[in-house]
């Protein structure tokens, strides 16, 4: 298993993930419309964990110069609680770290409370806070 920036080969292996890890997400959260716009911005924050031509597991980080944030953090099934989700997340830490990020986000839906453990255990903090969010723009999906 290694770790490797998103390229365009994994496209379909990063759509099979996310249709196993996310059921029913929004469309604009599919990887056909999340993908192109990612790679469009800070794509070396995009990493995968593939063994061979599997995608086995994904994080999206972004740095705003405020704040990091991760987003799309997900494992196959089959591969779960090998450690994958770790090593992305500490990866993508490293990369946010180098430039010049102080302090990570990340939002967990309260219908996916169990994975709070899966954070924690990686230092995570849940803090008192009202996500909030507003649609802008138009989506053609
Ligand atoms: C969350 C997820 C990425 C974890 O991936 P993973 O590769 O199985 O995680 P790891 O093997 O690195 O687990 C690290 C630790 O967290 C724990 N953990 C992992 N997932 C957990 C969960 N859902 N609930 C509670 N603990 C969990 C593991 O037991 C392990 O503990 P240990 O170190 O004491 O053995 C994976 O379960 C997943 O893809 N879930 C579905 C998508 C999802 O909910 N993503 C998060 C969106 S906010």
């Amino acid at each position: 298993m290694e770790i490797v920036v998103y390229s365009d080969q994994y496209f379909s292996g990063v759509k099979t993930l996310w249709q196993e890890a996310f059921p029913g997400d929004s469309p604009w959260n599919a990887a056909d419309f999340a993908v192109p716009a990612k790679v469009k911005a800070q794509p070396d924050l995009f990493l995968l964990a593939v063994e061979g031509a599997t995608v086995a597991g994904s994080v999206m980080a972004g740095y705003d110069g405020h704040r990091g944030w991760l987003y799309a953090v997900s494992v196959l099934e089959r591969h779960r609680g090998s450690g994958i989700g770790s090593m992305l997340i500490k990866e993508a830490e490293k990369r946010l770290e180098a430039l010049g990020c102080v302090k990570i986000n990340l939002q967990v839906r309260s219908t996916n409370a169990a994975v709070i453990a899966f954070y924690q255990g990686l230092g995570y903090d849940v803090e008192e806070r009202v996500s909030m969010g507003k649609r802008v723009g138009r989506f053609d999906g």
